[in-house]
């Protein structure tokens, strides 16, 4: 199986303004770093070699600026516009002449973590199609997409409930294969307007082809200041590997 890598870098990054303001929030430093360059390395680092960064309109100028072509980082970038912030699997959806075919390990541009990706990549292989998420035990799981865990299968995913059936949040490390797309195409906006990653990740469950793995290591998402803070003393403390 080969896998090309996907990071989503859209998103408005209202929660970090005015940080934000005159950029995007992908571009804002973490550690000595600007924050994209680590998913870029969780993927080089398993050996992928095409990468496409999907960023909105607005600043992707600065982005292929930042990026250039992939030299620096020994892959190729292709880049894609998402003309409005629509969703997390909207922008997926973009990646499908890139896919061409092949399955993706698809990061959240603003999901900065500890731990290698190989052994969960090689899982992913291993179980040879569906798709295949990383989970993280967290205090807070109302912020995010939740799964509920029934005889070490995941039974359903809730993005955002108020009363989460477990502490075990869905962080932003995907793997699909090809199927993905066409999952894409069948979802309704939801209530917030978008076209939301657990509604795709939920048709996997229904097919009974979703694998998981609960990630190693320290893991956070850097959107709001807090975490963005969080995320500053962790790589300095203890560096992604
Ligand atoms: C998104 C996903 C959510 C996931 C989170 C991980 O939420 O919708 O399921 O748990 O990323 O960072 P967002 O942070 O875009 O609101």
């Amino acid at each position: 199986m080969s896998l090309r890598g996907v990071v989503l870098a859209g998103g408005t990054g209202s929660r970090l303004r005015p940080l934000t303001k005159v950029t995007n929030k992908h571009l804002l430093p973490i550690g000595h770093k600007p924050m994209i360059y680590y998913p870029i390395e969780k993927l080089t680092g398993i050996g992928i070699e095409e990468v496409l960064i999907v960023t909105g309109v607005e600043h992707m100028g600065d982005v292929v600026g930042l990026l250039g072509s992939g030299r620096e980082f020994h892959c190729r970038f292709t880049y894609k516009v998402q003309d409005e912030a629509g969703g997390i699997a909207q922008a997926l959806g973009l990646a499908e002449n890139f896919a061409n075919g092949d399955s993706v390990a698809v990061i959240l541009g603003d999901n900065v973590f500890q731990a290698d990706l190989a052994a969960y990549a090689g899982r992913f292989v291993e179980q040879g199609r569906g798709a295949r998420l990383l989970l993280k035990r967290v205090p807070d799981p109302e912020r995010f997409g939740v799964a509920e865990i029934r005889d070490g299968r995941v039974v359903g995913i809730e993005e955002k409930p108020k009363a989460p059936k477990s502490n075990h949040a869905i962080i932003g490390v995907y793997f699909y294969d090809s199927a993905v797309f066409d999952i894409i195409r069948t979802l309704k906006p939801s209530a917030r307007g978008e076209l939301e990653i657990t509604d795709v990740n939920n048709a996997y469950v229904r097919s009974g082809q979703l694998g998981y793995d609960v990630l190693e290591g320290w893991w956070t998402d850097a959107g709001t200041f807090e975490s963005l803070a969080k995320a500053n003393d962790l790589v300095q403390k203890e560096p992604p590997k």
